[in-house]
């Protein structure tokens, strides 16, 4: 298929966003930019985009290491994967990125395979869920979505140089991030007393959007670089994670206005009642299929078009400029703030 997007520095300026997919962005690779025998690490990849991901990138040739907390799910998507690619050249490594232990067995499990790390696509994610905290007592979205994910990189960094130059970590934020910068002074929602489920979402993908901007600020020199980006809206499992009284609330905040959310609404409720005649019209206006949904991560893990971009925020295969000023952060100071305490932090795992 031929790549007719425009300029990729100019804003996406078709309403339904582009409807590439993952497989299409791959297939576009010129051949000296080849994934073939490449390593990647995905997080989260039992399911949704996460396992779309795996599946599009070990389908052109890539080993694909998939970072999951459920050996049976991660072995389903592995059969999943596996009968539509014989081929393909999957493994899975125990990962929960609530409990920072875990992160660390996780690397040293994936250094005792010898293999070599090329790209590392940070995808897990729970979204507005109730209040909880996790193994080390961070709130639990700011702790899986951020904290959990912070640690991996900077523990994964040396490898990544090893392969370098070329590359790549991506961490996939959202649009959500609009509904909250860093509560640098009360991050766990004063022990969940002022909590708000999609509040603490919202700063969990700003902390995504800016975790890249810090490392690529500081690593981008040593052949590594490290962009952010909002995949787009996809049916996924995401939703599972949600607190009934977020659930109620979603879809109005999650579409970018009203007139967008009561189609939305619409949409799904004639999705759900019926499906075959209508669901295949009006949903797809406004949601992408899994296979689009994980067409950026893929093109942010692999494209040249994006050298020397690093720290850069995607969103439908474009750089893009994230929502908020507080997550376009023009100093850097953000980012740079985020990281020093995240260290801090996460200090006893280093
Ligand atoms: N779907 C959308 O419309 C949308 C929009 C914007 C951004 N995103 C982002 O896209 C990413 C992927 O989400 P998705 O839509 O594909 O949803 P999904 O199907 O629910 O995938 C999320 C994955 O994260 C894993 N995960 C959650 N907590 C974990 C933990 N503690 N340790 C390890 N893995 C954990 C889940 O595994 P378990 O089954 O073990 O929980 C699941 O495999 C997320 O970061 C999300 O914020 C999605």
């Amino acid at each position: 298929m031929a790549d007719n997007r425009p300029d990729i520095h100019k804003p996406n300026e078709e309403p339904e966003g582009y409807r590439f997919t993952a497989d299409q962005m791959l297939d576009q690779l010129p051949k000296d930019a080849s994934i073939s025998n490449k390593v990647y690490i995905v997080t989260g990849s039992h399911s949704g985009i996460g396992e779309e991901t795996a599946r599009s990138l070990s389908s052109h040739g890539a080993k694909v290491i998939l970072a999951t907390r459920n050996q049976k799910s991660a072995q389903a998507a592995m059969d999943r994967i596996k009968s539509k690619h014989p081929k393909a050249n999957l493994q899975w490594l125990y990962l929960d990125l609530s409990d920072l232990d875990t992160v660390k067995t996780f690397v040293a499990d994936f250094r005792k395979t010898g293999l070599p790390l090329n790209g590392l696509i940070c995808n897990a994610g729970i979204m507005a869920s109730p209040y909880s905290k996790t193994k080390q007592g961070f709130e639990s979205q700011f702790g899986t979505n951020h904290m959990g994910h912070f640690l991996l990189i900077k523990l994964l960094l040396d490898d990544l140089i090893k392969s370098g130059p070329g590359s790549r970590v991506v961490v996939v934020s959202s649009a959500g991030h609009r509904f909250s910068g860093i509560k640098f002074d009360d991050l766990d929602f004063s022990d969940g007393k002022v909590y708000e489920p999609f509040e603490a979402y919202g700063q969990s993908k700003t902390a995504n959007i800016l975790c890249a901007k810090a490392f690529n600020e500081k690593y981008s020199d040593k052949g590594v670089e490290f962009f952010s980006l909002h995949p787009g809206l996809i049916r996924t499992n995401l939703d599972n994670s949600m607190s009934p009284d977020a659930r109620n609330t979603s879809i109005a905040r999650i579409a970018s206005g009203p007139v967008q959310a009561s189609f939305y609404k619409a949409a799904i409720a004639v999705e759900s009642f019926l499906k075959p005649v209508f669901g295949n019209f009006i949903a797809p206006k406004f949601m992408k299929t899994v296979g689009q949904g994980a067409a950026t991560q893929v093109w942010a893990a692999t494209s040249p078009d994006l050298n020397g971009k690093g720290g850069a925020y995607l969103d439908d295969c474009h750089i893009s400029t994230p929502k908020t000023e507080e997550a376009q952060d023009a100093t850097g100071e953000n980012a740079r703030r985020l990281y020093d305490l995240s260290i801090k932090l996460v200090a006893q795992y280093l």
